[in-house]
């Protein structure tokens, strides 16, 4: 089997990675010379961690990131509100593994570049995409105008927010809301955990809300904020002093700390109507949005490419027949609009719009924190929670015990 992935960033290498354990070829076409490297993701959930893993890299991630502490809600003078505590006793083996999303695609490329099942084709712009009974194809479009069609036995859009796989089958179409807010991302050196932050802190205010986590090992750190959506991209970068003396601890000046990096972003939460059109299928940023409170974004990505892989994996093998790729889409979206979606947005309106001095009160899942701070058996509850937006894809192959002709709708 030959697979086109359109998108070589860190959903569509994982892709090739684990069909390309299973033997599968996989073709990778980005319009990119090489990965993105804007700071972007940060934190991946547990779910994502066994995809990783299958993929046979988490060893790698492993090695070049860290395994946070604490995750804290705070009121914006650092009283906390509540606390998960995350230490070597409590984490499970795929506890939550912070490294940032250009690291993380290092990673990914240098296994790819050595499975020789992985052709990578930087400079490709898809424009367009087609299939027939048998076969699905990209068009790519070179500078000098001239196309050239790129044909496997099935398609996979990996190509992000702004995925030219996803409008070619569905046009502007990408059903949702965009938030009436503008976050900035940063990434910076500045200490603080060494004045009073845990690893992971939300901080909870009408107008300064923001996130701050350590990144790397070296002591960097992103603070993502919440800013006025009618700033201009100027207009935020002239603000960020201010914003940083106003609401981090310490109240720096900017000789106080090394800003590498300010990154303002809309937010969005949209589900695509289909992830799959016959052997056209969607994962990650393509299908889905979500803001990046809760580090959501790509951790739904990873499993996504994990369940595709499954489908394909069986399409291969004769385990499973070809209409599985419609269950990927039923079962992929509903995750999304059931779990993924309402946990994103929870934990924007947790920051952005609680009163921090009424936050447990008036925040059941504030409350709940609170409670398993020493309550082992909801804590226990709650970590096995995080495994909610997986499913088992392989309960669907022919002779799996679970299977019947029904549920498949064959
Ligand atoms: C500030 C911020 C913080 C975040 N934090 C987290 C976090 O902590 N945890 C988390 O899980 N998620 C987080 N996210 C979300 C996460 O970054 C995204 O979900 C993830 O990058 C999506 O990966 P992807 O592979 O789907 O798409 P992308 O990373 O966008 O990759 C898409 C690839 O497709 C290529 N491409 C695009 N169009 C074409 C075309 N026409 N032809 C060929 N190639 C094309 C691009 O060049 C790119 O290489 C965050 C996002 C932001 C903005
Ligand atoms: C590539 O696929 C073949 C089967 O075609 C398999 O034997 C091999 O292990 C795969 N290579 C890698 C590096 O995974
Ligand atoms: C986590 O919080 C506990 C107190 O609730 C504290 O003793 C511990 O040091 C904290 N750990 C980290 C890594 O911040
Ligand atoms: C941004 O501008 C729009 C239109 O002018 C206005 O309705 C909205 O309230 C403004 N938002 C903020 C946060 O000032």
């Amino acid at each position: 089997m030959h697979i086109i992935a359109v998108g070589a960033g860190p959903s569509g290498l994982c892709l090739a990675l684990l069909l390309g354990k299973a033997g599968i070829k996989t073709t990778l076409l980005d319009t990119g010379s090489t990965i993105d490297d804007r700071p972007r993701a940060a934190h991946y959930a547990p779910s994502a961690i066994r995809v990783l893993r299958a993929a046979g890299v988490l060893e790698d991630v492993r090695r070049l990131g860290f395994l946070p502490g604490n995750m804290t809600w705070r009121k914006i003078d650092g009283t906390p509100i509540a606390s998960i505590k995350d230490t070597a006793e409590t984490r499970g083996p795929e506890g939550l593994t912070v490294l940032p999303l250009n690291l993380l695609g290092k990673v990914l490329l240098d296994h790819a570049e050595k499975n020789t099942n992985i052709t990578i084709k930087w400079n490709h712009n898809v424009v367009g995409v087609g299939q027939d009974d048998t076969s699905a194809w990209a068009i790519v479009r070179a500078e000098d105008g001239t196309e050239t069609k790129y044909s496997g036995d099935y398609l996979s859009g990996c190509d992000g927010a702004n995925s030219q796989v996803r409008k070619s089958l569905f046009g502007e179409s990408f059903p949702g809301k965009t938030w009436d807010a503008q976050i900035v991302a940063t990434n910076v050196y500045y200490p603080l955990d060494k004045l009073g932050l845990d690893e992971i802190n939300n901080i909870i205010h009408p107008t300064d809300y923001y996130m701050a986590a350590k990144i790397t090992r070296d002591g960097l750190w992103r603070v993502s904020y919440g800013e006025d959506p009618n700033l201009s991209h100027a207009e935020v970068v002239a603000h960020q002093p201010a914003k940083f003396a106003r609401m981090l601890p310490g109240n720096p000046k900017p000789e106080d700390y090394k800003l590498t990096n300010v990154g303002p972003y809309r937010i969005h939460q949209r589900c695509a109507d289909k992830m799959t059109v016959g052997r056209i299928t969607l994962a990650a940023d393509a299908a889905h949005l979500c803001n990046p409170f809760g580090g959501m974004g790509l951790t739904g990505g990873l499993v996504d490419v994990g369940d595709l892989a499954d489908c394909l994996v069986g399409i291969d093998q004769g385990l499973a027949e070809p209409q599985i790729l419609e269950k990927y889409c039923e079962i992929r979206r509903q995750k999304w609009r059931d779990v993924i979606d309402p946990i994103s947005s929870g934990n924007f309106i947790r920051v952005s719009a609680t009163d921090p001095e009424r936050a447990r009160e008036v925040d059941p899942f504030l409350e709940m924190v609170k409670k398993m701070e020493t309550d082992a058996v909801l804590r226990k509850e709650f970590d096995d929670s995080v495994y909610d937006i997986c499913h088992d894809f392989k309960q669907y192959y022919k002779g799996a015990q679970r299977v019947t002709a029904n549920e498949l709708k064959l």
